[in-house]
């Protein structure tokens, strides 16, 4: 595993990419934020990336609701989420990385679902966008889709996303081939879409989640569904799936850059991006 990256995965960031409008003044410091990221990562292309993400019903209604799940399809086409796809390259998986890795987790008893016909939505293609805002005919790697539940009670408690996340280090560091490997945490920060509390932004609460996610996992891990709802708002607790890219990284890491910019349509939006720097031998 070469780097994590953790970010939210606002519609509104993919719909002002694929609209031209990056340069307006509502938008440019968002994406200014993002600039020494992306300039690193263009710098240090994985082969594939495992991209932890949450559907919003788009392409898994609430009819099934696996707690977690890992795609294993060659291909997962882009959902159309109502105003038609976005005009983003399909995303190519690999499925014999995604054979082992659903193998390895099982194995650590972790009992996911598997997809082998996925379409993805915003959760997945913005993260993209985020990492690679111009991929032309394809993204510069392959995808392997890991699910979680975050929009439907009871959703996996945080200390299980970072135990998930350890047990997926472990599966990639276990996979034969020399494949470099980035994992995306994807969602947040805080925000809150509908009822009452609709548009809560809880600044101070994100600043020490960007903090934590480097220093102190642990204590995020603590945190119940109903701390990360009250703090974060009832869509902040998209925020566990940061623990699974943080339980993956290696125990030497480096923060190479992060951001954090409100409004982002309704919402706060945040990345940091971590190295995972090779143990010395
Ligand atoms: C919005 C949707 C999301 O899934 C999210 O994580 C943040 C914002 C939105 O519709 O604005
Ligand atoms: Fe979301």
């Amino acid at each position: 595993m070469i780097w994590g990256l953790a970010t939210s995965h606002v519609p509104s960031i993919g719909a002002a990419m694929d609209r031209g409008k990056t340069e307006d003044p509502y938008w440019k410091p968002l994406f200014d934020g993002y600039a020494p990221a992306r300039e690193w990562m263009a710098r240090h292309t994985p082969d594939v990336a495992v991209v932890v993400y949450n559907d919003h019903a788009n392409a898994v209604d609430l009819s099934v609701t696996p707690a977690f799940a890992v795609g294993a399809a060659a291909s997962y086409e882009v959902a159309d989420e109502g105003w038609g796809s976005r005009a983003v390259p399909t995303v190519v998986g690999a499925p014999e990385f995604s054979d082992h890795l659903i193998e390895s987790l099982i194995d650590s008893s972790f009992d996911i679902t598997v997809f082998q016909d996925l379409a993805v939505d915003h959760g997945l293609t913005v993260p993209l966008s985020v990492y690679c805002p111009e991929p032309g005919e394809s993204w510069p790697c392959a995808v392997v889709p890991l699910l979680v539940n975050v929009i439907q009670y009871p959703q996996p408690t945080a200390a299980r996303c970072l135990a998930l996340g350890r047990a997926l280090g472990e599966a990639i560091r276990s996979f034969p081939e020399d494949l470099k490997v980035a994992v995306f945490g994807t969602g947040g920060m805080s925000h809150q879409l509908a009822g009452a509390r609709a548009g809560l932004i809880n600044q101070d609460f994100d600043r020490m989640y960007l903090d934590a996610i480097e220093h102190d996992p642990e204590k995020l891990a603590a945190l119940t569904r109903e701390d990360y709802i009250r703090e974060a708002g009832s869509e902040g607790i998209e925020l566990i799936m940061w623990l699974i890219m943080r339980g993956a990284l290696g125990p030497r890491i480096r923060r190479v850059h992060d951001a954090y910019h409100v409004p982002a349509s309704n919402t706060a939006a945040g990345m940091v991006l971590f190295e995972n720097r090779p143990l010395p031998r």
